[in-house]
């Protein structure tokens, strides 16, 4: 007995209606998905009406509708980019053979492992900034926190159909305990440790959307490849979402910048004493809190030697950034990569076979696409006329995976003792007086058009909407 009317209540292109064996599991699960939002979605939110963008399909006219929604109705909807024909494998052992329109039994366990960390961040993101809306900005950016949540949430959904549809009862199983790991929680954490971090202030949220969901960016970019059809249809969807919570980042961070640097000029100081007292975020702070978000982030790619990537990769379930894009042979064997380890209390660069490297690969593809946004922000710093520069730190600093795990390397890439890390660190990541000040800022403004000191408004509305529009309607 059905209750649902699924083509209503789950927008999909994947005939749901027509699989009844996947209808009864997502019956099952969608009150318990629910259940997980109402306990650990945005807090007090419930009955606000938010004015989000749903997808309805993966068509230009489709995948952006606007409109004032309640978070719970959200229609969290299942969509698969449209297939390519005759689509080959491109990558690895396999390559040249038709891809895999079922999962292979003898990599069944891996596949499913990838699915279920991938799918694991995405609850795990939201109930890191669940209590985020309370401190917010304004309308304008509670809007874009929730429109992040509400596609976290459907990049949950995302993953838990293809563990229903592909993996059986295993499948239903994994889709349950994604409902049930909590972010930072003792006894059953989120997979990923960076995923178990607090976001616990609003710049905290924006470096977060800039450098944590990059890191989503370029999985979902890896898994697009995978020979595994249904999982690259998937996550090429997602990918579009994906770019929004990536602007929340960049524009929010430029729009501090903008505040910051408009005071600086008023006030005609550098003095972060003074620009405290003023209410904006000082620059030096704005650098603390970047090594901090770039470096716990580029720890997410893994171990820079790795032989589950090199699997990964022989047996085409996860590619590289862009593989269809690269001129070699896609088979990678023979070749080596450069990977960073200490020795003699110096950083040396070692070559190890490029396929046991692949994490790495991802990781500098990564760091440099992290960097261009820096730069933007940058301009911004130059365009007040301010001689301060934003740059990430080396990739050795902070890390906590890999051959340079608890490596002591300063943010500019030099080895240093215990003794000077310590003296330094309040300088290089945000010290418990920097997180209390910014904390200390974060007030809730709801009148529409308003914002909070500390921030500048954005130059544009959301869907060509005016900036004092009423973006959430809190009933
Ligand atoms: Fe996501
Ligand atoms: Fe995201």
């Amino acid at each position: 007995m059905s209750t649902i009317n699924y083509s209503d209540k789950i927008p999909n292109n994947v005939n749901l209606s027509e699989d009844r064996t996947l209808q009864r599991a997502l019956e099952q699960w969608q009150p318990n998905y629910l259940q997980w939002w109402g306990d650990m979605g945005p807090d007090g939110s419930q009955n606000f009406d938010v004015y989000l963008r749903t997808a309805v399909s993966v068509d230009p006219q489709g995948w952006a509708q606007f409109g004032h929604v309640k978070m719970p109705d959200y229609r969290w909807g299942i969509f698969l980019n449209p297939a390519e024909q005759d689509r080959k494998i491109h990558f690895g052992d396999h390559k040249g053979e038709a891809a895999w329109q079922d999962v292979p039994g003898e990599y069944r366990a891996n596949l499913r492992r990838i699915i279920v960390t991938q799918g694991d961040t995405e609850p795990a993101s939201v109930e890191q900034q669940r209590h985020l809306g309370l401190t917010a900005p304004s309308q304008y950016d509670l809007r874009n926190l929730f429109q992040v949540n509400v596609e976290e949430g459907r990049h949950l959904w995302a993953m838990v159909y293809l563990l229903h549809k592909y993996f059986g009862r295993d499948g239903r199983e994994e889709g349950e305990a994604l409902l049930e790991r909590r972010s930072g929680q003792e006894n059953n954490p989120r997979i990923l440790q960076a995923f178990n971090e607090q976001t616990p202030d609003w710049l905290s949220f924006f470096m977060f959307t800039y450098f944590t969901d990059r890191d989503g960016k370029f999985q979902l970019c890896a898994l697009a490849e995978s020979s595994f059809d249904p999982l690259a249809r998937t996550t090429k969807f997602m990918l579009t979402e994906e770019a929004h919570h990536m602007f929340v980042g960049e524009s929010g961070i430029s729009r501090v910048i903008s505040r910051t640097c408009a005071a600086m000029n008023e006030l005609k100081t550098d003095d972060v004493t003074k620009l405290r007292a003023a209410g904006v975020i000082d620059l030096p702070t704005l650098q603390r809190y970047l090594n901090f978000h770039f470096s716990v982030t580029i720890d997410l790619f893994g171990a820079d030697e790795s032989s589950n990537a090199a699997t990964f990769y022989n047996t085409g379930l996860k590619g590289r950034f862009e593989e269809g894009k690269r001129n070699d042979d896609h088979m990678l064997k023979g070749q080596t990569y450069k990977v960073l380890a200490v020795q003699n209390g110096q950083l040396v660069e070692r070559e190890v076979p490029m396929l046991n490297a692949l994490n790495e690969v991802l990781r500098d593809d990564y760091i440099k696409d992290s960097i261009g946004g820096v730069e933007r922000w940058n301009k911004v710093i130059e365009k007040a006329g301010i001689p301060f520069r934003l740059k990430t730190p080396h990739k050795a600093f902070h890390r906590n995976i890999g051959s340079l795990s608890g490596a002591k390397v300063s943010p500019e890439g030099r080895v240093v003792s215990d003794a000077e890390w310590k003296a330094n660190v309040d300088n290089w990541l945000p010290s418990g007086a920097d997180r209390a000040f910014v904390a200390s800022l974060m007030g809730r403004v709801v009148e529409p058009g308003m914002f909070a000191n500390w921030i500048a408004p954005p130059v544009m509305g959301i869907n060509r909407q005016p900036v004092d529009f009423e973006y959430v309607r809190f009933n």
